[in-house]
C-alpha cells in the first residue's frame, strides 16, 4: 500500500477529519456562503504552513485588498506582514474588473503572475480567493466556465497544496458557483454558516478515509477551530 503524503493545515479539530492533513500537492476546494469563513481558513492555512511547517505560502486574491485581508488577520494575533517580508509569504492582488464588458479577462497574465512567484518564493501552499469571482465581466458562460477549468488545471499542474476558495450560492442546490469547480478538486470542504452556528464538512477527498459528519465550526481570537464530533443539527 502506497502511502498518500498528508500537508497538516494546523487548524485544530480539522485535520483529524482528514486523516492528519490535505493531500500533499493536490487541489483541495473550499466552499461556502458569504462570511462562513473562507478567507479566514485559507489564511489560517498559509499562516500556519510558513510559522509552524516551514513551507512558504502564495495567496491570490481577486476579491479583496491585500491590505484590507492583512489587516483584518492580524486580528487573530497572524504576523502576515513579517511573514512577507522574511519572504515567506506573498500575495497576487488581481482584482477582477467589476464591469460588464467585452474584455475578456487576462487569464494568461495572472497564470503567469501565479506562476512566477510560487516560483520565487519556493511556495508549498496556494490559496485562491476566489475563483467565484471571476464571473463578472464575461457575457459568455462557455468562455468563463474554460477559463475556470484552465485556472483549476494551472492549479493542479504546480503541485503546491492548493485551498480554491469558491462560493455557495444561497437557495442553489449545487454546491459551487459554476458548477464545475470540483472537477479540478481532489477534494472538497463545505463551511456552513446560520445566524445561531457555523459548521464544517468533508464532502470528498480522494484516497482518504474521510469523516463525512457535519461538525461545529467556531471562528475565535485565535482564528478558526473546528470542534469533531460536536455535530450542529
Ligand atoms: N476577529 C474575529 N473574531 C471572531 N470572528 C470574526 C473575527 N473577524 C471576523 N470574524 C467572523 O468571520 C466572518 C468572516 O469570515 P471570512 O471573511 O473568512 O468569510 P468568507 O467566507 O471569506 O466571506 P466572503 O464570502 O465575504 O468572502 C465575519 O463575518 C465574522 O463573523
Ligand atoms: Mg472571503
Amino acid at each position: 500500500m502506497v502511502d498518500i503524503e498528508r500537508v497538516p493545515t494546523g487548524v485544530s479539530g480539522l485535520d483529524e477529519l482528514i486523516e492528519g492533513g490535505l493531500l500533499n500537492g493536490r487541489v483541495t476546494l473550499v466552499t461556502g456562503a458569504a462570511g462562513s469563513g473562507k478567507t479566514t481558513l485559507g489564511m489560517q492555512f498559509l499562516y500556519n504552513g510558513s510559522a509552524s511547517f516551514r513551507e512558504n505560502g502564495l495567496l491570490v486574491t481577486l476579491e479583496e485588498e491585500a491590505t484590507d485581508i492583512l489587516r483584518d488577520m492580524s486580528r487573530y494575533g497572524w504576523e502576515l506582514e513579517q511573514l512577507i517580508g522574511q519572504g515567506k509569504l506573498a500575495i497576487v492582488q488581481s482584482p477582477i474588473p467589476f464591469e460588464v464588458s467585452q474584455e475578456r479577462v487576462d487569464i494568461n497574465g495572472l497564470l503567469d503572475n501565479i506562476h512566477q512567484q510560487a516560483v520565487k518564493i519556493n511556495a508549498k501552499r496556494i490559496v485562491f480567493d476566489s475563483i467565484a469571482s471571476l464571473g463578472l465581466p464575461y457575457h459568455d458562460v462557455v468562455a468563463l466556465r474554460r477559463d475556470v477549468l484552465r485556472i483549476g488545471a494551472m492549479l493542479r499542474e504546480l503541485g503546491c497544496t492548493t485551498l480554491l476558495l469558491t462560493e455557495m450560492v444561497e437557495g442553489e442546490a449545487k454546491t459551487t458557483r459554476y458548477g464545475i469547480e470540483q472537477f479540478v478538486s481532489h477534494g472538497v470542504i463545505v463551511l456552513y454558516v446560520t445566524p445561531t452556528y457555523r459548521a464544517i464538512q468533508i464532502a470528498k477527498m480522494r484516497g482518504t478515509n474521510h469523516d463525512m459528519g457535519i461538525h461545529r465550526l467556531r471562528i475565535g481570537k485565535k482564528g478558526i477551530t473546528v470542534i469533531p464530533g460536536e455535530r450542529p443539527f
